[in-house]
């Protein structure tokens, strides 16, 4: 059954309940009842209320209160029905008694109105019996009328797109990875040959740990070997950064601030061919508003392949992007430490005009991929953006619905099911 507040209802939502407004009265000290009827909204009611709840006393004309309520529990729960939220059973029964809720009732008339001339709503037997059926009018079914409300159970919508990405992948043969949230700087930054004065690593950037204190590095070659690059190229090609690599630096913990880190320890620990991608939580040091949020999901991935080029990257991209069900595809050249060329997908939104950055991605440098693959090698990389994917193919105009504000309208009002 639906339920919906009544006038009074809406009315105590604003103002409060009255006898927990009497409450807050006396919390200062008894008062006087004439006062009180002077002052207090509804304070029949208040003091109705208060009394029968336990709450107060009334002695010689003063008002004083013995005890006051741990929570607001009608008061809460008049939010709740307001917001379309269910409520506990005990709670509705008292609202509905109060006449701060009714139920919704479309199609049936009140007794009261049925011999009135109006029209009617139900055939009784009364009715019948006294002929009276000849007289009234009979009211027709409103088929329009709104039916009771189903809540069904339902997947929140970024699982939903989740798993519809991670089969995509599935299916073009790919395997999927993960890695940890508590990064080091090593995986996150060393490994990609972003500089260790990179200013993309910057407190305002990035959240650094102050637990644990490091990170432990990986055992072997790869840590010399990625800083042998940085310093002077090693078998690169490359001249390097030209500076001294600092290993304590390599092991400060982050929260990661792209899955492009698990894309590097992947890179670390397989042999071509391979097809690998990861969906996980990000972390940004952003100030949070509508378009921003401190944590989002990317959508990873890299091929590695001695027979891929530049030209298999943008069909993977424009085949991903079609399964999920966009058309519209292209290309803008772009800059990333890690990757030449580089590449931002865009997707053109019908609904807005508008051609819409959906990530980054590149072919890994050289760089990048002989310290941690061993050999050279082509590797196609990724790492999309899921929230904002989903925000403007449905018009969620606030990041925040995702996360933050738990609106459960967002689900209950959804068509999106897995
Ligand atoms: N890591 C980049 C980002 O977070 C995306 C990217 C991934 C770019 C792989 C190039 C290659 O924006």
């Amino acid at each position: 059954m639906a339920y919906r507040l009544t006038e009074e209802g809406e009315e105590y939502l604003r103002k409060g309940l009255p006898e927990e407004n009497l409450v807050k009265i006396l919390a200062k000290g008894p008062v006087k009842l004439r006062e009180l009827k002077e002052e207090l909204y509804k304070f029949d009611i208040a003091l109705a209320w208060a009394k029968k709840k336990g709450w107060v006393t009334i002695h010689d004309g003063m008002v004083k209160l013995i005890s006051s309520p741990k929570t607001s529990e009608e008061y809460d729960a008049l939010g709740h029905l307001d917001k379309g939220e269910s409520i506990v059973k005990d709670v509705l029964d008292i609202l509905v008694k109060r006449g701060l809720v009714e139920e919704i009732r479309e199609d049936i008339y009140t007794k009261a109105e049925k011999f009135s001339g109006k029209e009617i709503g139900l055939l009784e037997s009364e009715l019948i019996k006294t002929g009276k059926w000849r007289e009234v009018k009979f009211r027709h079914y409103n088929v329009s009328s709104p039916g009771q409300r189903i809540q069904i159970g339902k997947k929140h919508i970024l699982t939903v797109f989740a798993e519809k990405a991670r089969k995509i992948f599935l299916d073009l043969g790919f395997t999927e990875a993960s890695g940890p949230l508590v990064e080091s700087t090593f995986w996150c930054f060393d490994s990609l040959f972003q500089p260790q004065d990179h200013p993309a690593r910057d407190l305002a950037d990035t959240f650094y740990m102050k637990n644990p204190r490091e990170v432990t590095l990986p055992n072997g070659k790869i840590v010399d070997s990625v800083k042998r690059t940085h310093e002077h190229g090693s078998d690169t090609g490359s001249i390097g950064w030209r500076y001294s690599f600092s290993e304590a630096v390599s092991k400060q913990p982050i929260l990661r601030t792209h899955t492009t880190a698990v894309s590097a320890r992947s890179l670390a620990q397989i042999k071509p061919p391979a097809k690998i991608f990861c969906l996980g939580r990000i972390f940004r040091n952003e100030t949070i508003d509508y378009k921003h949020l401190a944590e989002f999901t990317q959508v990873e991935g890299i091929v590695v392949d001695e027979n891929v080029n530049f030209r298999d990257h943008l069909g993977y991209l424009k085949e991903f992007y079609n399964r999920m069900g966009f058309e519209k595809i292209r290309f803008r050249p772009a800059y990333f430490p890690y990757t030449e060329m580089s590449v931002e997908p865009e997707l053109y939104f019908e609904e807005r005009g508008e051609w819409m950055e959906m990530g980054g991605s590149g072919i890994f440098r050289p760089e990048v991929v002989k310290p941690l693959l061993g050999i050279d090698c082509p590797v196609l990389a990724w790492g999309l953006g899921l929230e904002r994917l989903i925000m403007l193919k449905y018009g969620i105009a606030d990041i925040r619905n995702f996360y933050v504000k738990n609106d459960l309208r967002l689900l209950r009002d959804s068509t999106i099911i897995g």
